[in-house]
């Protein structure tokens, strides 16, 4: 997930100190999982409700435990709260709406699901890149349609 979020924000032209920011919240974002019972993280398939809403909390595990660590920046805390809510508000845990989601978090939400899309996991085939891609363009209204468009290069690369 790093690798894709760290190419994606070259590619679009970020600066040096924002890649690296990028990179930062990329390799923490999951860092919540560590609190999440292993029987949910690895289970296959669908979640049940109770499980499905413990899941849901590791945006917030993460930040509560990265929050008072100094040379941690305000951008990547937001990265590792915030990297699974969608620009129509239906996302978590704050429901956040466009306005509220810089684009570092935008990018990261991006580079997160295409990652965990790719990845190779027990309970099912790995999913080829293109199928990703088109699972990611079928998400509008929830990710930046122009960042979606963008992130094709890397998406399609390799
Ligand atoms: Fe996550
Ligand atoms: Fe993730």
């Amino acid at each position: 997930m790093t690798g894709v979020a760290v190419g994606f924000a070259f590619d679009i032209g970020f600066s040096s100190p924002d890649v690296k920011r990028l990179g930062m919240a990329a390799t923490l974002h999951d860092i919540g999982k560590a609190h999440i019972p292993r029987c949910i993280l690895d289970k296959g398939g669908q979640l049940d409700p109770s499980e499905e809403e413990i899941m849901r909390r590791h945006p917030v595990i993460g930040y509560e435990l990265l929050k008072d660590i100094s040379g941690i920046s305000p951008e990547i805390l937001d990265g590792v709260r915030h990297h699974h809510e969608y620009l129509d508000g239906l996302g978590y845990p704050d429901g956040l709406t466009a306005p509220q989601i810089s684009d570092l978090v935008r990018l990261l939400t991006i580079s997160d699901i295409f990652a965990a899309l790719i990845e190779s996991r027990p309970y099912r085939p790995t999913m080829s890149r293109q199928n990703a891609y088109q699972i990611l363009c079928g998400m509008d209204g929830k990710l930046e349609r122009s960042l979606v468009k963008a992130f094709r290069n890397v998406a399609l690369a390799a």
